[in-house]
């Protein structure tokens, strides 16, 4: 045998022994208990399932997988427990009375495979089980001996879809629910209703979406998506949402509506714009139409009729009436507004809001449901019987648990916003400026430390989010929610201390990664690197890049061209010694065996001379900044830029500037104090409007080093933000975040007050 085939086989032993350790045993999301015991299951065409009842929806959800997967049709009898000896597979309630609401017990020995839950708790078992078997067809299939007692941490476990910005088919979106039900999420979230689209038939409106279902051209001016001059529509018959709410009743999946108001209404105010509120005549320039309803009795009716038609559509209990993000400049140029306050003593515009809110809520409640708000429900005051959705932040679900209302954790700042970046790299497909690495979502603890015991009984909850704005493709809406969603069902349903970041992505994914591709999903392949694009400095170097996807090969290059199929293949460290003065370039590329890639990955081994420090005589605190004029997206064009103004910042905080000129570019120039001699580890936290320059060399990317000399060296960055666009959630550019990493220490912002100009 050749060494590397041995080397090879060895290295799948380790793997499979690392895959046996793993206490889930590759169940996503991690049981609250699972014993091995001794022995195996040999699961064959010949064993028998016998069901209390054979027709039930997860009996025929197990009988599918068998047959679609691997082409079985194993008998399905009715279960008799008194029938004497059992053998084979038993899907029961019997014994389910005293498990948790959900919960199953999962019992396999070498005789029989017992699943024990009602109602969702035997679907969960059942898709417990089904992850036990292994991803490729087998003739029979070896089960190992356990005992798995096992019930959800929370009983909402979300996911939103956003399908107003792009809209998705039934097929699309069954496929979605497929995989929340797959990974025990109970709650669809689907965001029906926003500015750019309304997409469900209401019978009694029917230009809600004749005219408010379709949209002209793009979305956004630089990001488009969307050939010009062309209509951009779609919407949801009725029939087609009763068939998509059956079809996730049968996943166990309540479905949760959501209706925006008052704002993100456009679509529904160029249907009807008599809804909207009249400028008083006495307003210069009235507010251009932000998309908000005018609290008239006209819209109380309207949207009372809309939401009887929708809760007729949709069984569940609770009904998101949105109540975020509403510019209220309409309301206050409205004389009807301002009149409404003076009658019902209102304060202000927020209180007038709640005021809205409130009139819905009643509604709903008259109808034996519940609302669910955006936290901006909160200012003016909440709801009596609201649920908050908090995704500002946390503090919003903070407050409304203190207030004793229940809350669902959806931070927007956590890693639960799907449709932000998932790495750094510039060939990320275009995305919400904000990055959140797989990491952040699968660390987020949905329960804030400072509620008190009693508090924390109110959140009920956590959700993933997708909106659309930048997702036109289902293969985009794939790769944004996976692999995160198993990241989501985890801390969804596991207790928090079954959780472990680093078994969960090197050895419990990797059976998942190979169930997308066997399902046809589409999933973002993890780098070979964790850092995408880096730079170091040191003269030698073992380039050991890692992948967890069953069966996928690395592909890297040394000549600084994109790893194709064809190039050299990894297989094990590789050793370089650079000389003196000299560069290397180690770029990968991931395949997995159906072919989709990972973004590539680059590694500047650089083995540079030390940069001597600049002469600097000053001690003038700030840096120089100079704007310049334009509108950019991206850090070179200000090179060529016209200078527009110029003075010392004493922070990188562009607000200032933003006020009086929207869009903008501005560099910041002046001096850095390194206090020894070493490697210094630079990164910027912001996408790619920011560059970064030491020593008039460019950082590379996003992350690098450089070995500098004690004293001052020069330091240069450089900027763009652009104004957010009306009516768009969230666009705009994050704040500058430039960091710094000495020799032995870890990660320090560099702030203004590090830096010098003179
Ligand atoms: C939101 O992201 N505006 C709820």
């Amino acid at each position: 045998m050749k060494p590397l085939a041995l080397a090879l086989i060895l290295l799948a032993i380790v793997f499979t022994c690392q895959a046996q350790d793993d206490p889930n045993m590759g169940i996503i999301p991690a049981p609250a208990s699972l014993i091995k015991t001794k022995g195996w299951f040999t699961f064959s065409k010949k064993t028998i399932i016998k069901a209390d009842r054979p027709n039930d929806n997860a009996v025929l959800l197990f009988k599918e997988f068998l047959s679609n997967n691997r082409g079985l049709n194993n008998r399905i009898i009715k279960y008799k427990p008194k029938s004497g000896s059992s053998s084979g597979v038993i899907l029961t309630s019997r014994g389910a009375e005293g498990l948790p609401a959900e919960g199953y017990k999962l019992t396999i020995t070498p005789r029989k495979i017992t699943v024990i839950g009602k109602g969702p708790g035997l679907f969960y078992g059942i898709q417990t089980l089904m992850q036990l078997f292994a991803v490729d067809h087998a003739i029979a299939e070896n089960l190992p001996c356990l005992v798995i007692n096992d019930a959800p941490r929370f009983g909402y476990r979300g996911m939103m879809l956003d399908v107003s910005r792009h809209f998705f088919t039934v097929e699309q979106v069954k496929r979605v629910i497929d995989l929340m039900a797959a990974y025990k999420l109970n709650n669809f979230h689907w965001h029906l209703v926003d500015g750019q689209g309304w997409r469900i038939e209401i019978k009694k409106y029917p230009k809600l979406t004749q005219v408010g279902g379709t949209r002209q051209q793009t979305m956004f001016g630089t990001n488009r998506d969307w050939p010009e001059g062309l209509d951009y529509t779609g919407f949801y018959t009725q029939d087609q949402i009763r068939d998509v709410v059956k079809y996730a009743a049968r996943n166990y999946i309540n479905i949760v509506p959501e209706i925006e108001m008052p704002a993100h209404s456009d679509a529904a105010l160029r249907a009807y714009p008599e809804l909207m509120c009249t400028p008083d005549t006495s307003v210069k320039n009235p507010a251009r139409t932000t998309g908000i309803y005018c609290p008239t009795e006209e819209t109380f009716t309207f949207l009372q009729n809309v939401l009887t038609e929708v809760m007729d559509l949709f069984p569940g209990k609770y009904i998101h009436i949105g109540g975020d993000e509403a510019n209220k400049q309409p309301w206050k140029e409205s004389a009807f507004c301002q009149a409404l306050m003076k009658q019902l003593n209102l304060k202000d515009e927020k209180e007038l809001q709640s005021y809205f809110i409130q009139r819905m809520e009643k509604f709903i409640n008259s109808k034996g449901r519940s609302i669910i708000g955006w936290d901006e429900i909160l200012e003016g005051g909440l709801a009596p019987n609201a649920t908050v959705m908090s995704w500002t932040g946390e503090q919003g679900g903070i407050a409304a648990a203190q207030q004793k209302h229940n809350v669902i954790m959806t931070p927007q700042t956590t890693g639960l916003y799907f449709d932000h970046y998932q790495s750094r790299s510039p060939l990320e497909p275009v995305s919400f400026g904000r990055y959140a690495e797989f990491s952040e979502t699968y660390n987020y603890e949905p329960v804030p430390k400072v509620l008190t015991e009693d508090e924390r009984k109110y959140i009920i909850g956590v959700q993933g989010n997708l909106w659309t704005e930048y997702v036109p493709t289902v293969a985009k809406l794939q790769y944004q929610i996976l692999p995160r969603l198993f990241a989501l069902s985890e801390i969804a349903w596991s207790k928090p201390e079954k959780k472990d970041y680093k078994t969960f992505f090197e050895q419990r994914l990797a059976k998942h990664f190979a169930r997308l591709d066997a399902m046809h999903y589409n999933y973002r392949v993890p780098t070979a690197f964790a850092t995408i694009d880096t730079m170091l400095v040191g003269a030698r170097f073992t380039m050991e890049p890692k992948t967890f996807v069953p069966g996928a090969r690395i592909v890297y290059t040394l000549n600084g061209r994109d790893p194709l199929d064809t190039d050299l293949e990894y297989n094990l460290p590789i050793d370089f010694n650079i000389p003196p003065g000299e560069k290397r370039i180690f770029k990968t590329v991931v395949i997995t065996p159906s072919g989709r890639r990972s973004l590539p990955t680059s590694t500047v081994m650089y083995n540079q001379a030390p940069v001597a420090a600049v002469n600097y005589n000053d001690n003038n605190p700030g840096l120089k900044f100079t704007l310049v004029k334009g509108t950019f997206t991206s850090a070179d064009q200000l090179d060529y830029a016209q200078k527009d103004t110029s003075g010392i910042a004493k922070s990188f905080e562009t607000k200032e500037f933003r006020r009086t000129r929207p869009n903008s570019g501005v560099f910041y120039e002046g001096y850095i104090s390194i206090p020894a001699d070493g490697v210094y580890n630079f990164s910027l936290g912001s996408y790619n409007d920011t560059q970064l320059f030491v020593d008039n060399e460019i950082l590379p990317e996003n992350e690098g080093a450089i070995s500098l000399l004690k004293g001052y060296h020069k330091i240069k960055v450089k900027n763009f933000y652009t104004a957010p666009v009306p009516g768009v959630r969230r666009r705009g550019n994050p704040p500058i975040r430039i960091f710094m990493t000495a020799p032995g220490s870890s990660d320090k912002k560099l702030v203004t007050a590090d830096m010098l100009f003179n």
